[in-house]
């Protein structure tokens, strides 16, 4: 299909509020918070690998994990802040801390972890899609696409694309999406916005959520790929948790998160606490392709359950990657 014809396509708005439903909406407003499950058994000596693990949720996520056992390697977009934290990890948990530096505005830095961890032989028991932004500037990254689309969208399906065959082989392991009620914000869905955004105006609120679908929307057929292996992938919510998200925002955006957001954000480990338990209890073991709020499943808005709109997704987004 004509790839302007893919993305500016007009998805029947109809659709999509046809299916919308009160529970949707109630969702978004709740936020979660109140159905936190909590999973206490160990996880000694496992793998588990997190990325954007320098700040916020992640840095929770990891300590949590080392809390548990568990053996850490961080894919961070800084060395400095990686050294410090997997000192910190080592000396106060006693678990092994390694680090790859990849920066997710470069795609070309994503592929090359990926196949870094390709051709190791590590096996992996909990894959982390954490990094992601928020921004209320359109910025276009060097390999074409809008910023937050790429790190908040595209490096993970980079990541997991990369390694799928592997997982598939292991025959084991939980991937997790660290997503957003904010997916909901995309109410027409992600068929009229271009990747850069030309024929569609930019907004923060409209880029974050066209990012969180299409990751759901990514997450369906991976969740088809898998079947039946073993691997698991599933996304969640962490909750409106006080974090550094936003910061490289401007004056306004940061007096309104500090006034707004932040007054009744949690503390992270939250988060943390929720994605342990995804992770690791076997009350969720061989449940793929869900989203969660927090630990309590929840239907995803309407344009994140589009199977055509996933099937046209997978391809145009092997080809954004630069992937076959
Ligand atoms: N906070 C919330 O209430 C909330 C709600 C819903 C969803 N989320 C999601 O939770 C995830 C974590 O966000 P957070 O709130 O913990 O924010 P945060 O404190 O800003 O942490 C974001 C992490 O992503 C990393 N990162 C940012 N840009 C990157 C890039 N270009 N390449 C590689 N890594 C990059 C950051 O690295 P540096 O330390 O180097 O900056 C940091 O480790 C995001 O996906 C966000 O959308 C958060």
């Amino acid at each position: 299909m004509n790839e302007e014809v893919v993305w500016v396509r007009e998805l029947s708005k109809r659709k999509y509020i046809k299916q919308y439903k009160w529970s949707n909406i109630l969702a978004m407003m709740r936020g979660g918070g109140k159905e936190l499950e909590e999973c206490t058994d160990d996880f000694a000596g496992r793998l588990v690998v997190i990325t954007g693990a320098t700040s916020g949720i992640g840095y929770a996520t990891s300590r949590e994990y080392a809390s548990h056992g568990a053996n850490l390697l961080l894919i961070n977009r800084n060395e400095e802040k990686s050294i410090a934290l997997c000192e910190e990890i080592r000396q106060e948990f006693q678990v092994e801390c390694d680090y790859k530096i990849a920066d997710f505005s470069r795609l070309s830095e994503v592929r090359q972890v990926g196949k870094e961890l390709l051709e190791s032989d590590l096996e992996i028991d909990v894959l982390i899609h954490n990094a992601g932004i928020y921004s209320t500037k359109k910025i276009i990254t060097e390999d074409g696409n809008e910023l937050v689309f790429q790190i908040d969208y595209l490096g993970s399906f980079v990541l997991n694309y990369i390694l799928k065959d592997k997982l598939k082989e292991q025959g084991k392991a939980r991937i997790i999406f660290v997503n957003s009620e904010g997916h909901r914000f995309a109410v027409w869905g992600i068929g009229l916005h271009g990747p850069t955004y030309e024929k569609r105006r930019h907004s923060g609120l409209g880029s974050y959520g066209v990012a969180k679908t299409a990751q759901l929307l990514s997450m369906i057929k991976f969740a088809e790929y898998f079947e039946g292996s073993g691997v698991t992938i599933n996304a969640m919510h962490p909750g409106n948790v006080k974090t550094s998200s936003g910061s490289q925002n401007g004056r306004i955006y940061r007096w309104y998160k500090r006034n707004l957001i932040d007054r009744s954000a949690k503390d992270p480990q939250m988060s943390a606490t929720a994605l342990y338990y995804l992770g690791v209890s076997k009350e969720v073991e061989g449940l793929s392709g869900k989203f969660f709020n927090l630990t309590k499943e929840e239907d995803p808005a309407p344009p994140a359950r589009d199977m055509e709109v996933a099937e046209e997704l997978w391809h145009r987004s092997i080809e954004m990657a630069g992937l076959e």
